[in-house]
């Protein structure tokens, strides 16, 4: 990853309100608020933003959220377009999470659109995929992988990838303690920038933050992001701690 700059991004999930986020967030900034080396990011729940979008505001860490609509503004009840996220300084968006595809059907073709809109509205989206337990134990890694990538990535140009992010998760490792080696990554991850070769060109490829998720702590951080095509993590539960999410990205400067 000699180019690309390490994204370290808290996906902090349903947990937090705006007391508890602005203050786990105070300490991210005190520990990297000024430092430049590393992206790092936070990603709390929607009521959360506001409160810690001033509290990251002026500092190197930067904000994301953890889903959006597609649609600008309209008849959508209980929806969130981009634009508002702009509004409240989001840099980032987490899409197709494979906790929305589980439970809130969300598919390739909801997670193109959001991905469209996402570019559109200058937010980086980070767009997530990753096999199931049953997907890998049958030998379909490489087929999910790529009918993900390519479902989420139609009618991206090559301009707008620049701002993209990936994030290769294997459900079997979120939340679960279990984490794929760093070799089991790794040969997914340069698939996966072979896939965006395909879809771009080699150049464009190389550009693009590929990140890690799941059971990422600052015990295993290093050797996963040690990888050439690794170039950061989605973290969930060690997020929420500011010494393990510190640890981890301390591994990355
Ligand atoms: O998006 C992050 C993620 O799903 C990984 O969660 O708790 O295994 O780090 P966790």
């Amino acid at each position: 990853s000699t180019s690309r700059k390490y994204l370290i991004a808290g996906n902090w999930k349903m947990n937090l309100n705006s007391a508890e986020g602005a203050e786990l967030a105070s300490q991210v900034v005190s520990m990297f608020g000024q430092q430049t080396d590393v992206s790092v990011c936070v990603c709390p729940t929607f009521t959360t933003l506001e409160a810690v979008s001033k509290v990251v505001n002026e500092s190197n860490v930067q904000l994301g959220a953890q889903n959006m609509h597609y649609e600008a503004s309209g008849a959508y009840t209980g929806e969130i377009s981009a634009e508002m996220l702009r509004h409240l300084y989001c840099n980032f968006v987490i899409l197709g999470h494979s906790e929305r595809r589980q439970y809130f059907g969300e598919t390739d073709e909801t997670v193109n659109k959001k991905t469209l809109a996402a570019l559109e509205a200058n937010l980086k989206p980070i767009v997530c995929i990753g096999e199931t337990l049953e997907e890998r134990e049958a030998g379909k890694v490489s087929e999910v992988i790529k009918t993900q990538t390519e479902g989420a990535l139609s009618g991206v140009t090559a301009a707008q990838a620049e701002n993209l992010v990936i994030a290769y998760e294997p459900v079997w490792a979120i939340g679960t303690g279990k984490t794929a080696t760093p070799e089991m990554a790794e040969e997914v991850h340069a698939e996966i920038r072979c896939l965006l070769a395909g879809l771009f060109d080699e150049d464009t490829a190389e550009k693009v933050r590929i990140l890690y998720g799941g059971s990422m702590k600052p015990g295993n951080a290093a050797e996963l992001l040690a990888q050439k095509n690794i170039d950061g993590g989605l973290i969930g539960g060690a997020s929420l701690k500011a010494n393990d999410f510190g640890g981890i990205v301390e591994a990355a400067v």
